[in-house]
């Protein structure tokens, strides 16, 4: 394992952190802060379906036809920048083309080879731990109760000034959820070695103190 005193990497070692979870659970805040903390690179590979759904829509295919859906995984490097992806309405295009095993299996040795990179690296999102990198040093699993989950969202959202109802929120959610857990290739769930880490009752700096803590306390 790789942790210096100081908490940061050491020089050379390989230390891959998975973080696993629900959409809204807060495993993107978490994942970002383990990695600043750490000092190693995090990826979101939600982002990369995310813009696999959003190419598809934009280049009029279907994000239920996995040709469609596999076609828009040449999707142009700078959409990766472009906020419209953190919008609900692509998270849910994503949530569409990510059932499809050959979208999975194209984007697979990108996020590999993130983990894989010299000193290590931090990856959120569902199958991290179950298939991206099964042999990761520290799995997470960071999960929340819908509701508490939807008003997280919901304050996300209309600080951003968009109009859209709790309610409204709940329901995706738990459409993405069950969409996540029920698909046939790499369905959301917690690896058998992951820590599972229930926020609904922690606020932001807690949770993140705590999964710190968890990552500490696996690698010590
Ligand atoms: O994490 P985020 O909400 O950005 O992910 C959007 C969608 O992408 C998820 O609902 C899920 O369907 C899909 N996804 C996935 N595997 C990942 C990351 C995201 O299937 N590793």
């Amino acid at each position: 394992m790789g942790l210096g005193e100081g908490g940061e990497v050491a020089q050379g070692c390989l230390m891959i952190i998975a973080v696993d979870g629900p959409t809204a659970s807060g495993k993107g805040t978490i994942a970002k802060a383990i990695a600043a903390h750490f000092g190693v690179p995090c990826l979101d590979t939600g982002l990369l379906y995310r813009a696999v759904g959003w190419h598809v829509a934009q280049t009029g295919g279907d994000p239920d036809n996995a040709q469609d859906a596999l076609a828009a995984c040449a999707f142009p490097e700078e959409l990766l920048d472009n906020p419209e992806l953190r919008n609900e309405a692509t998270g849910g295009l994503a949530s569409r083309v990510s059932v499809h095993p050959e979208v999975r299996a194209a984007l697979l040795e990108r996020q590999r080879a993130f983990a894989n990179q010299p000193g290590g690296a931090v990856l959120d999102g569902r199958d991290i731990g179950t298939v991206i990198a099964p042999d990761a040093d520290v799995k997470l699993f960071i999960t929340a109760s819908v509701t508490a989950r939807a008003e997280r969202r919901w304050l996300e959202m209309t600080g951003r000034e968009m109009e859209i109802s709790r309610d409204e929120i709940e329901h995706d959610i738990a459409m993405r959820d069950a969409r996540d857990t029920q698909r046939k290739d790499a369905p959301l769930r917690a690896a058998p070695d992951a820590l599972v880490m229930d926020t609904t009752a922690l606020g932001r700096d807690e949770a993140i103190a705590a999964a710190i803590a968890a990552v500490e306390g696996a690698t010590s």
